[in-house]
């Protein structure tokens, strides 16, 4: 059976090449396969598809010019369609927001906030990190946008929680060497000795050794992993004090600080665009053309006609053959549109989530100087949540930490307060685990509340569960398509708003492929 979809895939990947998407997509509607289905690799549309048929390609207009807005665009534009973006706000990108000395961060009541950084230092006050699975880095590499590494996981960073400030790499060595010997401890012991052969007791217990840096008596009596006060040299290393017993390690509340990293989607290593993350939103806006894009073009009305679409906005209206709706769930709902009430109760179904982040720049790198940390995350149980140490601009003379990082209620928090106020407690929470340099040499700071952004209105959302209106809105509302992260599995991604913009792409060219 597997060899027979693979070689039907082959097949078609052939007749693909050959012949263009257009092809492809027949020959698939010949043998039975409906593509969206049966096969997952994306295929953008191409020229070919409509010149084989001596066919125009079709006028989509797009609400939103946001991660998916851009993609869905910019994969559209490939076979010619002509696509017209109408984006609300004054620039494209959406929450991919890289912010520099210059700019102006306006807020939904409340004070807009001028950007002081200086030269070279930026803030990416959205998205920070991408996944080397993720289809973003195929977008970086095909816009020719220079990727670096970006530190997620540092051993070297710290960890706060419980009033306690330790390196990770003291916290880890600790948790994991307890854990180590409470089991090889356990292993000839009740349950365990029975689920486990004498060799497989003996395999297990070499892993243990290995995994805690256990003693030759199964014991965790510390480790060099833990660190030293002063590393070896000519000398050997001096040590850190003991570790604290069992229960002192497992009252510290470590857990989620030291296991941030072991999903699939923070697993090291992860990436970030050179200079911004905005340069995926550049290269993508240059990719489709910046007279594509209207701004301040706040949609007023989307109207599914029999033969196309028309959408209003403030200030005049499109007509188009198809609509892509890329915008907030919670945002769209609001817009009056004749498509049914079952879209408005699918769109106000998932929850929007608040989310923060605080760029302070300092013109001293202390954490590189003093504490010898670059780049990575220190983990806190404090509602700043997160601390993030710039993974670029090494050795430089000034740098930029992300000071908070945080959602839900600790982002609702910080968001009622003015900018200064964020900064003074986002401040007085840094100390705690810096000291008095946190407050030092501070040279300017700016603080984002997504869900006090105009029409962004969240960090993301969250759906109570992924029901049928998930899956409702994956399909198109007459000529209307719905596009973002939001309708994916990787919500607060950028590859969610990739992926479902060009699942919607696939969509709605299969439909134009097949209307002749
Ligand atoms: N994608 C978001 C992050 O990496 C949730 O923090």
């Amino acid at each position: 059976m597997e060899g027979a979809a693979l070689t039907r895939r082959g097949l078609l990947v052939g007749i693909g090449a050959v012949g263009g998407a257009g092809a492809m997509y027949a020959a698939m509607g010949a043998l039975g396969l409906a593509p969206s289905e049966q096969d997952k690799q994306f295929v953008a549309p191409r020229p070919g598809d409509f010149r084989l048929r001596g066919q125009g390609a079709a006028k989509v207009v797009i609400v939103g010019a946001g991660v998916a807005g851009l993609t869905a665009a910019y994969e559209l534009g490939k076979a010619g369609y002509d696509c017209t973006l109408l984006e609300a706000g004054e620039r494209a990108g959406g929450r991919n927001l890289t912010l520099r000395g210059g700019d102006r961060l306006a807020e939904l009541n409340g004070p807009a906030q001028d950007v002081r950084f200086g030269e070279g230092v930026y803030f990416n006050a959205g998205p920070g990190r991408i996944a080397p699975w993720m289809v973003t880095l195929d977008y970086c590499r095909e816009l020719g946008i220079p990727i670096e590494t970006f530190i997620n996981n540092n051993a070297a960073a710290y960890v706060h929680t419980n009033g306690q400030t330790m390196r990770a790499r003291t916290a880890r060595a600790d948790m994991y060497g307890y854990i180590a010997e409470l089991l090889a401890k356990a292993t000839n012991v009740g349950k365990l000795n029975k689920a486990l052969t004498k060799d497989d007791q003996e395999r297990l217990l070499e892993f243990l050794r290995r995994f805690g840096d256990l003693g030759p008596k199964l014991e965790y009596e510390g480790s060099t992993r833990r660190g030293f006060t002063k590393f070896p040299a000519i000398e050997v290393g001096a040590p850190l004090d003991a570790p604290g017993s069992l229960h002192q390690v497992l009252a510290a509340g470590t857990g989620r600080a030291i296991t941030n990293d072991f999903g699939y989607e923070q697993a090291t290593p992860m990436f970030q665009p050179v200079g911004g993350m905005d340069a995926i939103v550049t290269k993508l806006t240059e990719a489709v053309g910046r007279d594509r894009i209207r701004t301040g073009a706040r949609v007023t009305r989307i109207t599914d006609l029999q033969d196309g679409v028309e959408v209003r906005y403030e200030g005049g209206s499109v007509k188009a053959d198809y609509c892509i709706a890329a915008l907030p769930p919670h945002l769209l709902a609001r817009i009056p549109h004749n498509l049914g009430a079952q879209v408005t109760t699918a769109l106000r179904t998932p929850i929007p989530v608040a989310a923060g982040k605080i760029g302070l720049e300092y013109g001293r790198r202390w954490w590189e100087l003093e504490d010898r940390i670059y780049g990575g995350v220190t983990e806190t149980d404090l509602d700043i949540t997160h601390i993030w140490y710039p993974s670029y601009g090494y050795h430089s003379e000034r740098g930029l930490l992300v000071g908070y990082y945080n959602t839900e209620q600790d982002a609702e928090l910080y968001g009622a307060l003015t900018p200064e106020d964020r900064r003074r407690r986002a401040l007085t929470q840094g100390k705690k685990i810096h000291g008095d340099k946190y407050r030092q040499n501070l040279l300017a700071s700016v603080s984002v509340a997504w869900h006090r952004q105009q029409h962004i209105e969240g960090g993301w959302v969250r759906w109570p569960d992924f029901d049928s209106s998930f899956t409702f809105l994956q399909r198109p509302a007459g000529r209307v398509y719905f596009a973002g992260d939001w309708l994916t599995h990787l919500i607060a991604w950028q590859a969610g708003a990739m992926e479902s913009a060009r699942g919607v792409v696939t969509q709605l060219h299969q439909r134009v492929l097949q209307s002749v």
